[in-house]
């Protein structure tokens, strides 16, 4: 049995044929129709969610399962009752527990205390499903992923640490330009570089996003994530000069612009840039359904 917490768990023959499935599956979705039959998954959520919960949903759904979403925005898991006796029940029940939650131990203690696969949509380090997602939008719009350049530019968070991860498995040349201090997790990082040098590309953070040329991707995501309650006016002047923007894109000689969603127009990514031709962010949200069909058809067809 195998589970998604990190995406550590998975070789760049693992990510890209979970990317190629996807690509057959966004062409053909009807003969996949069976793969789940029968089998269902739980939808765990501590946070809101429009695309993850949405796109994990309608994946169990066209691949012939179901998916049960259960609310949890209310109270923290462990609460009512513990984790571990929260993933036992499921287990019986369930074919795979997809969680969106606030600590990443969380996810950790209901693989080790549940029976199925589960899979992360989402912790305060990792956002593993989403990484695969935007991959595969670089490949289809640039026709290759290792060897690409990325430019993540804002706030190091849960995202940017998993586009470090996938980035490095899959042999993406990935740079974060972030305010001093507010750069990705550093033993995250440390240990995504160490598997970029034997995959031949490179991935370095930076605080000087003046300096941004050469790219082929330019990423960017909220300023402030949920669970944390600083106003976004309030980091407005830290974060500004990261700003993905009209002189941000050409300066970064960029092809495409991604963005996980939900996006802060006028904070991190203007209008223009976000409805403008080099946005591909709505193919990236696409791509979210098609990948975690390919996902679960892996983890638990
Ligand atoms: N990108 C993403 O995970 O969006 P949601 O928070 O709407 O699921
Ligand atoms: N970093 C954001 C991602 C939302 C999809 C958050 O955790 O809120």
């Amino acid at each position: 049995m195998r589970h998604l917490l990190t995406g550590f768990e998975f070789s760049q023959d693992e990510y890209l044929d979970i990317i190629n499935t996807a690509a057959s599956m966004k062409k053909d979705p009807k003969a996949y129709a069976d793969t789940l039959k029968g089998k269902a998954g739980a939808l765990l959520f501590e946070k809101p969610s429009l695309r993850t919960r949405t796109t994990f949903e309608l994946a169990l759904f066209r691949l012939g399962g179901h998916g049960v979403y259960l609310d949890e925005q209310s109270g923290e898991l462990g609460v009512r009752e513990t984790i571990a006796d929260y993933a036992r029940n499921l287990s019986r029940w369930t074919d795979c527990l997809i969680g969106r939650v606030f600590l990443q131990r969380t996810l950790e203690e209901l693989a080790a205390t549940g029976s199925v696969p589960v899979i992360n949509a989402l912790s305060d380090l990792y956002h593993p499903a989403q990484a695969m997602a935007d991959y595969m939008t670089v490949g289809e719009h640039l026709g290759s992923i290792k060897g690409t350049k990325l430019a993540y530019l804002g706030d190091g968070n849960n995202v940017t640490n998993s586009l470090l991860v996938a980035g490095a498995i899959l042999g993406v040349n990935v740079t974060c330009f972030c305010p001093l201090g507010k750069g990705p997790d550093v033993q995250i990082f440390n240990k995504a570089a160490e598997i970029a040098r034997k995959n031949g590309s490179k991935l370095e953070v930076l605080s000087d996003p003046s300096k941004i040329s050469g790219f082929d991707v330019i990423y960017t995501d909220t300023w402030v994530s949920m669970g944390d309650n600083t106003p976004l006016d309030s980091v407005r002047k830290l974060y500004m000069p990261f700003q993905i923007n009209d002189e941000m894109v050409e300066k970064s000689g960029a092809k495409i612009v991604l963005h996980c969603l939900p996006a802060h127009r006028g904070y991190e990514i203007t209008d223009s840039v976000m409805d403008g031709p080099k946005s591909a962010v709505f193919d990236e949200a696409e791509n979210r359904l098609h990948i975690h069909m390919a996902l679960l058809a892996k983890l638990v067809g």
